[in-house]
């Protein structure tokens, strides 16, 4: 077998022709309960990648448990959490024990945690608080605000009119009143987002650091995941080439690529022309997620199916009385048509061209709630089936042989910094 510089104790990574095997890694972080967007955007594709690519491709799936608790979480339940998790992945399909298939744990393998201080100190902050992800969730929820502005407008009406009625006419205090009232309403908002903005982890700011060193320390060249990681994916790309330009290739591009594959290329070997973004069902201009307190909105994958039915049904429309595939103007309905082309396994054309102008909203709903009751019924009686023993048997092996690849790539860069002598 022909040597591979990078990792030279894997066994299998070269393909029959002697072409050396390029790496898929993936992650789901352990935190909450894994939803139809998560499902959508990273397993269903990940479970894909496999069936086409695993002849010619390793496939590194790991837990992000490090990163599970960047928001507050339950800590009691993360170690079960992350169990959890893998045998979701096994009940949409995954094969973990094929060939050239790897499992792991983040917090297995230290090299995780010391790769990221060391790029922490190369990554800018102005960086890091452009992120969306970052801003997204540092911010006041819409929901939160609504509550400020809400409560303020019940607030003391009466009492405050009987007072100014005494000293101005009624049209001038009619005025005062509402610009007083939306001036205040805004300097509590202000007010709490400081507050929130303060109280931030350090983890949730650096997290896409963490997600870099991920992907680095294995050489990954293809990180399928959805679209709302792709800023993620970038800052991992400018990182590389920085400590490239500075140190000489630490993670050289070339034949074994080292460094994950720009957007477009990353969509081309998913065989997608965009990336996945499933929306709330309550508020389908945000995309459905784990850390929002969106129950309504959310389809979780442990969900009882009939009230998974309910919630689709229920599901924020609009006005328009015509189905369209428009995401600026008819947000539900297109997270909809979607959501029932990715479940129903037919081309997003293929759906659109069924429901096109029809009117019967209630019809569709009906079909993607009929979709969506059938995938958690299977997938809730295999995750059932899943053997935990032999998982963590598969865990721990893999661990012992990822970590060495991890090691390999931290000590190139200790040596690169000057952490370690040079060969
Ligand atoms: P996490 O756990 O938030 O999400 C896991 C995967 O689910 C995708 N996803 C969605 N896709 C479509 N629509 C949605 N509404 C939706 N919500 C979530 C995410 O894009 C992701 O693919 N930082 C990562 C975990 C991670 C990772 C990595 C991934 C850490 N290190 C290295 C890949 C490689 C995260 O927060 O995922």
């Amino acid at each position: 077998m022909k040597q591979d510089n990078y990792s030279p104790q894997v066994k299998v990574m070269y393909t029959t022709s002697n072409m050396p095997r390029e790496r898929v890694l993936t992650g789901i972080r352990a935190n909450g309960t894994p939803h139809l967007g998560n499902y959508l955007g990273a397993m269903l594709p990940m479970v894909e990648i496999q069936h086409r690519k695993s002849k010619t491709h390793d496939i590194f799936f790991f837990v992000p448990d490090l990163h599970s608790f960047t928001t507050p979480i339950d800590h009691d339940t993360l170690y079960e959490h992350t169990l959890r998790n893998l045998k979701f992945f096994i009940a949409a399909g995954m094969d973990f024990w094929a060939d050239g298939a790897y499992l792991y744990r983040q917090s297995s393998i230290s090299a995780h945690s010391e790769l990221t201080w060391i790029l922490d100190c190369f990554t800018y902050f102005g960086e890091m608080r452009r992120m969306t992800q970052f801003k997204d969730k540092s911010a006041l929820e819409a929901s939160e605000v609504k509550i400020v502005k809400k409560v303020l407008d019940g607030y003391n009406l009466t009492q405050r009119l009987k007072k100014l009625t005494t000293q101005r006419p009624m049209a001038d205090i009619r005025n005062l009143f509402m610009f007083d009232r939306k001036e205040a309403a805004q300097k509590i908002v202000n007010e709490l987002q400081a507050v929130k903005a303060d109280h931030i982890s350090v983890g949730l700011f650096n997290y896409p650091v963490l997600m870099a060193a991920d992907i680095l320390l294995y050489n990954a060249k293809y990180v399928p995941v959805g679209e709302d990681q792709r800023q993620h994916l970038e800052i991992t790309r400018d990182l590389a080439l920085r400590l490239n330009n500075k140190f000489a290739s630490i993670f050289p591009a070339g034949m074994f690529e080292t460094i994950p594959v720009e957007w477009s290329k990353q969509l081309e070997f998913a065989q997608r022309d965009n990336g996945i973004r499933i929306r709330s069902f309550r508020t389908p201009e945000k995309k459905m997620s784990k850390s929002v307190s969106d129950p309504a909105g959310t389809v979780n994958l442990t969900d009882d199916p009939k009230g998974a039915v309910k919630k689709v049904m229920a599901a924020t429309t609009d006005s328009f009385g015509v189905i369209n595939f428009d995401w600026q103007k008819q947000p539900g309905i297109t997270n909809l048509l979607q959501i029932l082309s990715l479940l129903s396994g037919r081309s997003i054309h293929e759906v659109v061209t069924e429901w096109q102008g029809k009117s019967r909203y209630g019809d569709l709903k009906r079909a993607v709630a009929v979709e969506v009751e059938k995938l958690l019924t299977n997938f809730q009686q295999k995750v059932d089936e899943v053997n935990e023993a032999k998982l963590l048997e598969k865990l721990e092996s893999d661990e012992a042989t990822v970590g060495l690849i991890a090691n390999t790539t931290l000590l190139r860069v200790q040596q690169a910094v000057g952490l370690r002598p040079r060969n």
